[in-house]
């Protein structure tokens, strides 16, 4: 799917009560959104369904924060992140995503499921600073070993900077 990355420069700050949730199957392919991602994002739960999660993808995401997430949840574990979103319209705004995996009736592993709300504002001027760092970082490789380095800065930026070796961790300790 081509999609048009154009910004706004506009950001849209989520209300404490907002709930964004959404599930997909193992690849990342939306199989159920809730209202508020729609509300929130500006695209129908039609053209969510079905579409692959990245349709929300910001360009100045690094690709390492989801070579990160996806490790985490494909090992069965959770994972939280603070995540730049871009909305249809070209807006963006921030969440904190909490990600998961998710099981049938009979414990297999049939996709993820993800509930986002509104972050700590005092807490995005950090996880801008880190993403354009890694993007900087990502820059200086080829495509092929961008995420290991990117993982490899992250993982030097928690020891240096926390008390921390696992970014979930590190959001958890925030929260
Ligand atoms: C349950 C779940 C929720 C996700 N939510 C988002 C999201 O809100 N925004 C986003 O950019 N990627 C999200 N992703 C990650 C995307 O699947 C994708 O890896 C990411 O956008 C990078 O896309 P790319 O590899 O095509 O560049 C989610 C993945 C899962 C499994």
């Amino acid at each position: 799917m081509v999609m048009e990355k154009t910004l706004s420069g506009h950001e849209y700050i989520m209300r404490p009560t907002q709930t964004i949730q959404s599930r997909t199957d193992l690849r990342g392919v939306i199989t159920f959104a809730n209202r508020t991602l729609s509300d929130v994002s500006g695209y129908t739960r039609e053209e969510l369904i079905g579409a692959p999660h990245s349709i929300l993808r910001h360009p100045q995401m690094p690709r390492t924060a989801y070579y990160v997430m996806w490790e985490t949840i494909k090992a069965e574990k959770e994972f939280y992140g603070y995540v730049n979103n871009r909305a249809k319209n070209g807006d963006h705004y921030w969440v904190i995503a909490y990600v998961a995996p998710h099981y049938s009736p009979e414990k297999v592993l049939v996709g993820f499921s993800s509930v986002r709300r509104a972050p700590l504002r005092e807490r995005i001027p950090e996880w801008q600073e880190v993403y354009k760092k890694l993007n900087e970082v990502e820059a200086k490789y080829p495509r092929k070993e961008q995420c290991q380095a990117g993982k490899d800065w992250l993982l030097n930026y928690l020891s240096k900077h926390t008390r921390f070796d696992d970014l979930t961790q590190y959001v958890l300790s925030g929260l």
